[in-house]
């Protein structure tokens, strides 16, 4: 069940699913709308729900789109029901695990799962964790243990459930990093990863993808100098990059991205060192002149995160394996 989080267009999905009944998982309502229009009907909003969407969940649900919603808490399922009953609405809701202590989600073993669960009713579809912390990994060994540990979460859930008598379909895990890494998906019914869309640079840190693999960048231009600082003046601020510093934690700090030349090769040790709104300053390392880099000439920038970089951009130039170009708006919105 591909997220389609990271590019949020039409297109990428029609690259990323086999067909228009395919499983996907999004991440804001308006996604769904805009897929559900174009013809697809399989999509889960991982995403925990509030009370005010549920009318416009349930809109697609009789549209025909089979519309999963998350959530963790009683109140939520709370509202859920009353909703369905009061409009007599059927809803397919799958309950958050908290397999690695990084955001929402229920433990496994918390007495609320079966309560929640059984509160739903007619509406509990299954159950569904997210392994965020597993960017928090950098060796394969770690990252295996990561995802077996996603993986062993909802079992223990599942597990839990079926002594209460509770039937669970549907069984949901993923990230880029525990989809690449897990070796045993098996008694899982799907495995959700968003970013290895494009890849970036957070994910060349984590080992999940070379340098090479990265289909993303921000083509800047270089607007000016400062040439006491030895610095390049970019048109590319956090505007163009996103404030992202995702890998300011990690082994390689590419500040607010790796620099390259415009046909995409690394210029090694150049990196985006700082952002204002529109302006971007390349801290250049002695051994280059800021005159190596004519005012006017282009550059492409890799980002630290592809779905914050995509974010700042409503239109995206897709350069086609046979050197064709397309242009491919950006769903926005919530
Ligand atoms: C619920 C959920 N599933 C899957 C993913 C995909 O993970 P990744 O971005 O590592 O591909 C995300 C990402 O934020 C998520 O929030």
């Amino acid at each position: 069940r591909p997220h389609l989080k990271t590019l949020r267009t039409l297109e990428a999905a029609d690259y990323l699913l086999p067909g228009k009944n395919a499983p996907a998982t999004v991440s804001t309502l308006a996604e769904a709308e805009a897929y559900a229009n174009a013809g697809y009907t399989d999509l889960l909003y991982a995403v925990g729900i509030a009370p005010a969407k549920l009318a416009r969940v349930a809109q697609l649900r009789q549209q025909g789109i089979s519309l999963h919603i998350l959530l963790d808490t009683p109140e939520q399922a709370t509202a859920v029901v009353n909703f369905a009953q009061l409009h007599q609405q059927d809803f397919s809701v799958l309950i958050e695990i908290d397999s690695d202590d990084h955001r929402g989600g229920i433990k496994p073993d918390a007495s609320q799962l079966v309560t929640i669960a059984a509160q739903l009713g007619s509406h509990f579809s299954g159950l569904m964790t997210h392994a965020g912390g597993s960017y928090g990994c950098s060796t394969p060994a770690a990252l295996q243990t990561f995802a077996q540990q996603e993986c062993d979460a909802i079992r223990k859930a599942r597990q839990r459930l079926a002594e209460a008598g509770i039937d669970c379909p549907i069984t949901s895990v993923g990230s880029t990093p525990t989809a690449h890494f897990g070796t045993d998906f098996n008694d899982i019914s799907e495995v959700r990863a968003g970013v290895f869309t494009t890849f970036d640079l957070v994910m060349k840190n984590i080992g999940v993808c070379t340098m090479d693999d990265i289909a993303m960048s921000v083509v800047t231009t270089v607007i000016g100098y400062n040439k006491e600082k030895h610095w390049l003046l970019t048109d590319s601020g956090w505007m163009a990059v996103s404030r992202d510093r995702g890998t300011a934690n990690q082994a390689v700090d590419y500040n607010y991205g790796q620099v390259c030349r415009l046909d995409g090769t690394v210029i090694n040790g150049l990196t985006l060192t700082g952002t204002s709104q529109e302006h971007g300053v390349i801290e250049l390392p002695q051994d280059y002149a800021v005159d190596d880099f004519a005012i006017g000439s282009q550059l492409r920038i890799l980002p630290n995160h592809a779905c914050a970089t995509a974010a700042m951009h409503p239109v995206y130039h897709i350069l086609k394996s046979d050197n064709s170009h397309e242009q491919w708006q950006r769903i926005i919105g919530w």
